[in-house]
């Protein structure tokens, strides 16, 4: 009986040591994230390493595009220009989706933005999942084709 009291507290000692480790870890995180309103937004260089792990195809692109239509055609508009019906209430304009320059971002980057938002871009990471995020990342990619 005691032997197992001891295993109780050991084990909820090495939690409360991994549960500290990991907030530690996390606030150490967001100590290096550049303050979220300087002017280019850049994402950080192991979110723009970070390949699409899924095809991008009709099927990916097609998921993609329902995803864009329901979640953000109102502030980025239907073809990614930022002139979505919402747009013209927004403190800050949206960055058009067709220019070679927005497109010349990695995927790892894109899929990091949208996963954390910044004002008045809200964070998806609650409300898509992984794979709804990488294939509204290949639906992006289209509307920068000619
Ligand atoms: C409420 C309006 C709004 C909604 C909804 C929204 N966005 Fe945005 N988005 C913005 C604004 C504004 C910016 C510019 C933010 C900045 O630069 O600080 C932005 C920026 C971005 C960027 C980065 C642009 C760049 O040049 O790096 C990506 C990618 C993006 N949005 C994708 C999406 C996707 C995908 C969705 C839907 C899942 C979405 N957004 C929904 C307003 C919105």
């Amino acid at each position: 009986m005691k032997k197992i009291i001891m295993q109780i507290g050991k084990i909820k000692l090495s939690t409360f040591i991994a549960t500290g480790a990991i907030i530690g870890g996390i606030s150490l995180l967001f100590a290096f994230v550049p303050a979220p309103d300087n002017k280019t937004w850049t994402a950080p260089a192991t979110a723009d390493k970070e390949t699409n792990p899924m095809a991008s195809n009709a099927a990916t692109i097609d998921a993609g595009k329902s995803v864009y239509k329901s979640k953000c055609i109102d502030c980025h508009g239907p073809k990614g220009k930022g002139d979505g019906p919402k747009s013209a209430d927004l403190d800050k304009n949206p960055q058009d989706f067709t220019k070679a320059e927005f497109q010349k971002q990695s995927d790892g980057s894109l899929f990091w933005k949208i996963a954390e938002g910044r004002k008045p871009m809200p964070s998806f990471k609650g409300e898509l999942s992984k794979e709804q995020r990488w294939q509204v990342v290949s639906y992006i990619r289209t509307l920068g084709k000619k």
